[in-house]
């Protein structure tokens, strides 16, 4: 262990470890504060700006790839697991920021990225060097071709980013690589794949870290005859996984994560982790968060849900019904780097129209209704607020930031607007640097010009706009968080539905034995205002209530 490690903060009693109720703060890295004036965001922007997350008043924050990589894909395509990219600073910067979080009460999770690494990591360069059938290949998924002189993919697989999953290289032989050419799969069959991700853990538990963020935690394990997927959905996304499925979600990537977990529990502290994994039935979900694998998954369900009552109830229900059952708690996440912000995604004139993936993007052509966008935005936030289990947040949707759909062609960084034959713009349009003030060459998110442009008007939507207007969507933020932290009810304990008129979404939190009082929460996702039940307090509304006794169209509100 390391003169590094810093106590994490207090975390109270296990059953109420942090990670099961707390709100988390999505960093995505190069779009969040630039310390160095290079126009890409960096660890000594993070850590310049951790009292602003204190003050925002979330628990964790969780950082995007931070790793030495060419960038292929933002990072995602890591080239050494050990270390930081120059680009973002020093591993000395990592740990100090770990250590100044943990002053201010904050947990840091990192992201880690077991599918696949970076076509520079050196035992990928290592397997290029070496023939076809060796040791260093077998560390990734290399196949001879078909047809005529192997000229042919060893299979039917599609890149998730378009075109086809596989590469050849000088001698023949062809590569699997599931995202873009430059992120090789890893092959998990292998032991010294699955040792050097131990190791890998190890090294930053060793450094404090509290937890990680597993990168496409659902796909390590593909069945190992390699077969065509035929009817099989490729769709990373909306595919229907389950343990037939040749790529996703299947039974023996579990095997992974149980080992992980041998390794977590090696270190004091609550630490924790979270999968990514885009799995489309519930219950297969659920198998991730058994009390001897992962901590939490991202319940994307709830992510993908449109603005209306019914289907948000049905997800919300089945969410804490099948994580319940396993004893896990829920993660509420409306956006992420990857997604549609959305406070476009609501904006859509039929909030049911287009989904929340690269290839559903709204583009500038599609009716938007961008005020209606936010208002329900606000909603939402207090909605997932007020559920119970764990939240994230991702950066700027606390400022109230619409998806930036006009970036200009030659600035587009996103591999898959490449892979796409430009047909899709992929996902630089949620990556647009943040807007700390009003002016300046890029709104205060560094010194130099920012790697993606601002829209022009992010200077009225800046931290700095924001701050102290007690109608910002900052200020709305800031008061549920400090709401949230300061009602026994919105803890741990579970919710129940209450009657509500038609269109409307009611439940009731309470507080654990002698703690304070019940809440109310209510949002009205109709087309006309509903009455308020019975209160003694209006301890928050997402917008303002004008008509005593209402609540009107596309608001939250919560009651004591
Ligand atoms: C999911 C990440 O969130 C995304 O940004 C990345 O492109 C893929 N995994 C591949 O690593
Ligand atoms: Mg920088």
């Amino acid at each position: 262990m390391t003169s590094l490690q810093t106590p994490p903060p207090d975390t109270g009693t296990a059953e109420h470890a942090w990670w099961r109720h707390g709100v988390i703060y999505q960093v995505y890295i190069r779009s969040f504060a630039d310390s160095d004036g290079d126009g890409i965001g960096d660890l000594g922007g993070i850590r310049s700006r951790l009292s602003y997350l204190r003050d925002l008043g979330v628990d964790a924050v969780w950082i995007t790839p931070f790793y030495p990589s060419p960038m292929a894909d933002g990072g995602y395509d890591v080239a050494d697991y050990r270390d930081i990219e120059p680009v973002f600073g020093t591993l000395g910067d990592a740990e100090a920021l770990v250590r100044e979080a943990h002053e201010l009460g904050l947990h840091v999770l990192i992201d880690i990225v077991p599918n696949h690494s970076s076509d520079q990591h050196e035992w990928f360069q290592a397997a290029l060097r070496a023939a076809p059938g060796s040791p260093e290949r077998e560390r990734y998924i290399f196949r001879p071709g078909r047809g005529p002189a192997g000229a042919l993919p060893p299979n039917d697989w599609e890149s998730v980013f378009g075109g086809p999953a596989w590469q050849r290289v000088a001698d023949g032989d062809w590569y699997l690589h599931l995202f873009a050419p430059q992120q090789p799969d890893f092959n998990w069959e292998n032991a010294e794949v699955v040792e050097d991700f131990h190791r890998t853990l190890r090294f930053w538990l060793d450094r404090g870290v509290d937890g990680f963020r597993i990168d496409v935690a659902n796909s390590l394990k593909k069945d190992r005859a390699l077969p065509d997927l035929g009817d099989f959905d490729q769709d990373l996304l909306e595919a229907h996984s389950g343990p037939h499925h040749p790529i996703w979600d299947r039974d023996a990537v579990h095997e992974v994560y149980r080992g992980w977990r041998l390794v977590l529990e090696e270190y004091d502290g609550e630490r924790a982790f979270v999968a990514e994994a885009w799995v489309r039935d519930a219950e297969r979900l659920a198998l991730y968060v058994r009390p001897d694998e992962l901590h939490t998954a991202f319940n994307f369900d709830y992510l993908r849900a449109a603005w209306d009552a019914e289907e948000l109830r049905a997800t919300i229900d089945s969410c804490l019904a099948t994580t319940g059952a396993v004893g896990a708690p829920t993660t509420w996440v409306l956006s992420n780097h990857d997604v549609t912000r959305h406070a476009t995604r609501y904006a859509r004139l039929d909030s049911t129209a287009g989904g929340v993936g690269e290839g559903e993007r709204a583009g500038p052509d599609t009716p938007l209704d961008l005020e209606l966008g936010l208002r329900r935005a606000r909603a939402a936030a207090l909605l997932t607020l007020a559920l119970p289990g764990s939240a994230y947040l991702y950066q700027g949707e606390e400022l109230g930031l619409p998806e930036v759909l006009d970036l200009p062609e030659d600035v587009l960084q996103d591999p898959i607007w490449a892979r796409s034959g430009h047909r899709e713009r992929g996902r630089d349009g949620c990556r647009v640097p943040l807007p700390w003030s009003t002016d300046g060459p890029s709104l205060g998110f560094g010194t130099g010009k920012a790697w993606l442009p601002q829209p022009a008007d992010w200077g009225s939507r800046s931290v700095a706009a924001q701050q102290d207007d007690p109608g910002s969507t900052l200020e709305l933020y800031r008061a549920a968080l400090a709401v949230r932290r300061g009602t026994p009810a919105f803890g741990e304990g579970p919710m129940s539905w209450i009657d509500s008129p038609a269109g409307t979404l009611a439940f009731e939190r309470q507080p654990p034995e002698g703690a304070g009082s019940r809440v109310v929460c209510l949002v009205n996702l109709s087309d006309r205002p509903v009455p308020l039940p019975a209160y003694d307090v209006v301890l928050l509304a997402s917008g303002p209530l004008d008509h005593p006794g209402t609540l009107p169209p596309d608001t939250t509100v919560w009651l004591r």
